[in-house]
């Protein structure tokens, strides 16, 4: 949520900015700004309301802001609706110091109040305010900037990550973190700040990642960074293996179709090296029956669409295991009572690796002595770093707000952890784990077989597009897959949708079916389809109009019921939803194509949830 960028070089600063706002803008979009200091020590501040075009005109059209080293942000508004005033940077009232900040200030009310009874005037509803503003406060009691940073960040609290620029140090960018991303990038005579990787990819591939209390001192000649007693660190240097080509559009109409369509590559490339001589490995947990002594109960614990992972790991995991496994909501399961504890295991997943509620989830479980074991995309992220195992998909940069190859890849790497802790413990049959191999060697090829048939869904978006109202219904691992699809449409297109496990349509959701409204009917899983028939049935018998999707090998059960199918090819259970998944991707992106929404920025959204 929110994204910061920030440059300190020996060339103009702007573009640079403005290429890393337009990588970062997924993380939101509602406003965005640069600040710079010009060769003669001036602070200059450019920012609007809207989108990253608003702000490129702007600066197009009047004088461009000069200065060889800058800070940019682009915004989710929190405090204060999205305005030119409340967009980033701030800038204090002597107009010496600018602030870009992700996360929240949650004492910033008694902050501002009280220096608003020492005479500083606000200018914005922002909680990034009161940072800027203390800070002048500080700067000219203690006339040393450092000293004045270290005096606000005891002062504050909440989660950020912030950059600042000094009008008095006009070859420095000062950084500091806590609950929220933040990293340093390399390069020669030139050095950057960042809150998310891919903002740095045109740039630099060599990083380092800030730890909660550091702070920075940026130059283009060098990178201080120091802890939270203010000791100079050492840092380590990381070296970023995505590729920029993987964050860029490369001729699609949208991230989220090239997305949907990278999924075979993305799910082969976080299979493969898990994969060797008929077995899964998984070097990083090293020994799976040390990691699962005397663990008696799983929690799976992630947001939005990682949670639906975490439904269809519920089920795996529970048939593999043979032990409970509960799938929580992470901003529940964190003010809930779960029985955490040494006999729980923990799996965080998520794609970003920074959702905070994850990562709140993520702590309280460590604190109470559970392992935690994450599920997660980013390299580096902070999710990734703190839990005690990582296990990384492989889907490369994902831009599109609403996620696509992370959810496969995310779902496949569940399962095979699922497989892999079952043949571990012998709770899974020679022949069965045999099949799960050879099925899972083949899936991104399947995968493939699912997406080459896009007019069948395009077909159906634009018979169905209309509509304000979908079900969608399934069972089991239907069920889990329903709830994803349904999340999908919703997000992108608008359009009001809800799932249901089938059997519990008629505990009282069944009387707002009425004749027309769409229900998609979830059918790939096998062992109970003829249940899921009798619900297709009732439905459609009080005038819902059906699309059902189904296997190759049951579809003549089902096709007379539905007035638009879907068929996948059948693969073990087990497997069946990462293909289930691709045409309800593949619908809900020809809907919102059709309704003119916009589909890799929906209303309201950011990539990234960095804010409870
Ligand atoms: C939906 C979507 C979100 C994320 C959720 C968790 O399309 O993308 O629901 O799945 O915000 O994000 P991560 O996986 O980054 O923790």
């Amino acid at each position: 949520m929110c994204g910061i960028i920030g440059f300190a070089g020996k060339t103009e600063a702007v573009p640079i900015l403005l290429d890393g706002l337009e990588r970062l803008e997924y993380r939101g979009y509602d406003s965005a700004g640069v600040a710079t200091i010009s060769a003669d020590g001036r602070l200059q501040v450019k920012k609007s309301k809207g989108r990253l075009s608003v702000l490129r005109e702007l600066l197009d059209s009047q004088n461009p802001l000069s200065g060889n080293i800058g800070i940019g942000h682009t915004r989710w508004a929190t405090h204060g609706e999205p305005n030119d005033t409340n967009a980033h940077p701030h800038v204090g009232q002597e107009r010496k110091i600018a602030v870009v900040h992700n996360g929240i200030i949650e004492n910033y009310l008694e902050i501002k109040n009280s220096l608003i009874r020492k005479g500083v005037v606000f200018s914005s509803d922002t909680d990034t305010e009161v940072i800027v503003q203390l800070l002048e406060y500080y700067y000219r009691k203690k006339s040393d900037l450092m000293d004045a940073v270290y005096a606000v960040l005891n002062r504050i609290k909440g989660a950020y990550a912030m950059g600042i620029l000094c009008s008095d140090f006009p070859g420095q960018m000062v950084a500091a973190k806590k609950d929220a991303p933040l990293l340093i990038g390399y390069g020669k005579n030139k050095n950057y700040i960042a809150s998310d990787v891919t903002a740095l990819l045109a740039q630099t591939k060599t990083v380092s990642y800030m730890e909660d209390g550091e702070t920075a001192v940026i130059t283009a000649d060098g990178v201080q960074i120091f802890d939270r007693d203010r000791f100079l660190l050492e840092k380590e240097k990381h070296l970023i293996e995505w590729d920029v080509s993987a964050a860029e559009k490369g001729g699609y109409a949208h991230f989220m179709l090239k997305e949907i369509m990278e999924q075979p590559e993305a799910v082969r490339k976080t299979i493969s090296p898990r994969l060797a001589d008929g077995e899964i490995v998984m070097e990083e947990l090293n020994n799976a029956s040390e990691l699962m002594k005397n663990i008696s109960r799983i929690y799976i614990v992630a947001c939005g669409s990682a949670y639906h992972v975490g439904m269809t790991g519920k089920y795996a995991l529970e048939r593999l295991l043979h032990i409970p496994v509960e799938a929580c909501l992470a901003s529940e399961f964190r003010y809930s009572e779960p029985l955490l504890g040494e006999s729980a295991l923990v799996i965080v997943i998520s794609q970003s690796g920074e959702t905070l509620d994850s990562m709140a989830a993520l702590r309280e479980a460590k604190r109470k002595g559970s392992k935690v074991l994450s599920i997660v995309n980013v390299m580096g992220s902070s999710i990734a770093r703190e839990a005690d195992y990582v296990l990384y998909t492989w889907a490369g940069p994902e831009i599109a707000v609403a996620t696509t190859k992370a959810y496969t890849t995310q779902m496949t790497l569940l399962l095979m952890l699922g497989v892999y802790l079952a043949k571990q413990l012998n709770g899974i049959e020679q022949e069965e784990y045999a099949v799960i191999i050879r099925e899972l060697q083949d899936l991104p090829e399947k995968i493939s077989v699912v997406m080459n048939d896009p007019d069948r869904y395009q077909k159906a978006a634009s018979r169905y597009f209309n509509h304000n109202s979908v079900f969608y219904i399934g069972r089991n691992l239907d069920y889990a897959l329903g709830l994803e699809g349904s999340l999908k449409l919703k997000e992108i297109s608008y359009i009001h949708s809800e799932s249901y496990a089938a059997g519990e349509l008629k505990h009282g959701t069944i009387s707002l079916i009425e004749p027309g409204t769409l229900v998609v009917a979830l059918a790939t899983y096998e062992p109970l389809v003829e249940k899921s028939l009798s619900n297709i049935v009732e439905v459609k018998s009080r005038g819902a109009e059906v699309i059902a999707m189904t296997t190759e090998r049951i579809v003549s059960l089902i096709e007379s019921q539905a007035s638009e199918v879907f068929v996948i090819p059948k693969v073990h259970s087990l497997l069946q939803p990462v293909l289930g998944v691709i045409p309800l991707q593949l619908f809900a992106y020809y809907v919102a194509l059709n309704r003119g929404c916009d589909i890799d920025k929906p209303r309201n959204l950011a990539k990234s949830v960095t804010v409870e």
